[in-house]
């Protein structure tokens, strides 16, 4: 079965071919024209997405040596993101299986980060078996959850405030980073001292105040924000240049740090044996560095997509809807589902709300 998936949640325009349960193709373009504006601007997304979604759509099904014809099903994310630029991924996508006459799978794109572990590409794949515990860190999200392997799952715990992405690009915004400042901040932090100044780490065992959070699976890095900028107005800009790698290395351990331990920690007091990290922030190097080390001592197994499937990109929608598929899903032959702006309200596990 040849499943074409379409993803345009954000600022990444992509399609993926999944043919036999595996990627046959994931062609991704990351907008550039967002530079200089600090952030994604909505409406260039959607014009974006729609200049390109025809021809990415096309070089994925010639990549994956198929022809449209040959596909059965079509994927594409309904929501969460920027409404407009969910809107022209999920129009041209119901378009195209109406035009086919192929059956329409709506794909939550949380939920597809959160499977993204099963993303198969032969040689690297390495999906959870039996329940897991998956950390879904992203731009706009942090959530950990219990992930069954009937596809159900239950949101442990949130953000309570900022994503740990946010956390990761304003914060490097404050240092003069370019925006996202999440991949800078892990390229300068490689020459950094990580315990050159210690910065909050909200909610956890760490905490600065006088209650130890250990066992709590809520995050919150506003704190660490406000910390940030605290710190860089008490220091000389000249200060602040000459220690840059050693802030990026400190303000990554903060969030590393409590990403790793409420993420352990829920396993072990849940004698769950299998640890997922997906979304953007898992191509962190440190996240994935410390993340190894804290399961090999507790004997857990760490299941981390390749980077390329952290961010955004249409091999996860694909995956998600071929799973829903081979767990008796019915593809239905309807083409008139809405784009959503929030996670809770598509979302098919049990989410605890704030
Ligand atoms: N190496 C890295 N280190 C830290 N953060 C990173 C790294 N690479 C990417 N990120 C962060 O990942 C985020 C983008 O992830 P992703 O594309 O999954 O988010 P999104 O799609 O915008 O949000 P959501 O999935 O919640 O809708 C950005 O905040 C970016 O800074
Ligand atoms: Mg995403």
């Amino acid at each position: 079965m040849n499943i074409l998936g379409i993803e345009t949640s954000c600022d990444e325009t992509s399609a993926a071919v999944i043919g036999g349960g595996r990627v046959l193709s994931n062609v991704v373009s990351s907008q550039r024209c967002h530079t200089g504006f600090g952030g994604v601007v909505p409406e260039l997304a959607s014009r974006e997405h729609e200049r390109l979604i025809v021809a990415i759509a096309d070089a994925a099904v010639t990549e994956a040596n198929i022809t449209k014809n040959e596909l059965d099903i079509i994927a594409a994310t309904a929501g969460p993101g920027l409404i407009g630029a969910v809107m022209v991924g999920l129009s041209f996508a119901q378009g195209l299986a109406y035009a086919l006459d192929r059956p329409f799978v709506p794909v939550n794109h949380v939920e597809a980060h959160i499977f993204s572990p099963f993303i198969d590409e032969g040689a690297e794949a390495n999906p959870p078996e039996g329940p897991f515990v998956s950390l879904t860190v992203s731009g706009g999200h942090t959530l950990l959850a219990v992930v069954q392997p009937d596809l159900s799952y239950e949101i442990i715990g949130r953000t309570l405030d900022d994503a740990a992405g946010e956390a990761f690009d304003k914060t490097g915004k404050m240092l003069g980073l370019d925006y996202p400042a999440g991949p800078e901040i892990d390229r300068l932090a490689f020459s950094g001292d990580p315990f050159f100044h210690e910065f909050p780490r909200a909610l956890t065992s760490h905490s600065q105040t006088s209650r130890n959070y250990r066992g709590n699976a809520d995050f919150s890095f506003s704190g660490l924000k406000t910390s940030v900028l605290t710190y860089l107005q008490k220091h000389p800009a000249s200060f602040v240049e000459n220690h840059l790698p050693d802030i990026a290395a400190s303000i990554q351990r903060a969030i590393v740090s409590v990403l790793v331990e409420k993420t352990v920690d829920a396993a072990a007091s849940r004698k769950i044996r299998s640890v997922s990290v997906a979304g953007g922030v898992s191509a962190n190097s440190a996240l994935r560095k410390t993340m190894k080390s804290a399961c090999d001592e507790q004997g857990l197994t760490l299941h981390i997509p390749a980077a390329r499937y952290s961010t955004d990109n249409a091999a996860m929608i694909a995956t998600l809807a071929g799973l829903k598929l081979s767990r008796g899903m019915k593809p239905e032959h309807r083409y008139d589902t809405s784009p959503y702006a929030s996670f809770e309200a598509a979302a098919s596990g049990k989410v605890r709300l704030k």
